[in-house]
């Protein structure tokens, strides 16, 4: 049995309202999956959330679920407009963030340096970044724990990638870069597909975009990876 991850990203998705009604149809049903220790679920949330889901998620610590942000600054506190700072992150009981999720390095230009930086201030804060690849030819930072890699054709398209794909990815990579690194698979999870990736050798778990803004199905992914973990 490996641990597993399960990493939601709802991206820019979810008022107060939506996301408490979210919590409570969830909370009932992640009870039940206490008794499964080795998955590990991170919450990646719009930074308005991170207040009301950090009072939620502590509830939750013995299921180990995590609370993550999507994006920090490249940048310390200080004069820079419109930033969240990794501190500030830290503060509200972050656990983990997202970096370079390909949206951001197309919408927003984040480039290898920025994304750096940004690695740095969050290890820096005591944050565990969650970094995230569109391929083999995007470089990792020093450090980094977490990889999701993400094809880009496979995000919200409803065409993932084949698991054995994936697998060959993820093996390069902890060959590239360390045995120990954690790879994940993101692009079109769904309930049906998720133990395709969680089962094969090199594959640690999971990202879920879309999926994971709809309760049941969130629930039914966690429900097929529990059945096929235990
Ligand atoms: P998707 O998104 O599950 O909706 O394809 C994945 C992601 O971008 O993290």
């Amino acid at each position: 049995m490996k641990k597993l991850f399960i990493v939601a990203n709802w991206k820019c998705n979810k008022t107060m309202g939506e996301a408490e009604e979210w919590l409570d149809e969830v909370q009932t049903d992640l009870a039940n999956l206490s008794n499964l220790t080795n998955l590990e679920i991170v919450l990646c949330v719009p930074f308005t959330l991170l207040p009301l889901l950090s009072a939620k998620v502590s509830k939750l610590k013995s299921l180990k679920v995590k609370l993550g942000a999507q994006d920090v600054s490249p940048f310390p506190d200080g004069a820079y407009t419109g930033e969240i700072s990794a501190r500030m992150l830290k503060d509200l009981g972050v656990e983990d963030v997202m970096i370079g999720h390909s949206e951001r390095r197309k919408y927003f230009h984040e480039d290898e340096a920025m994304l750096e930086n940004k690695v740095r201030e969050a290890q820096d804060a005591g944050l565990r970044p969650i970094f995230c690849v569109r391929g083999l030819m995007d470089s990792v930072p020093a450090g980094v724990e977490i990889i999701l890699y993400e094809p880009m054709t496979a995000i919200g398209s409803g065409q993932a990638e084949s698991a054995e794909e994936v697998n060959e990815v993820a093996r390069k990579l902890k060959e590239k870069l360390d045995d120990n690194v954690v790879v994940l698979y993101g692009g079109s999870v769904v309930p049906k597909n998720v133990n395709n990736f969680c089962q094969e050798e090199f594959i640690d778990g999971v990202g879920i975009g879309g999926a994971s803004l709809d309760v049941e199905k969130f629930l039914q992914i966690l429900n097929q990876v529990q059945n096929d973990n235990s």
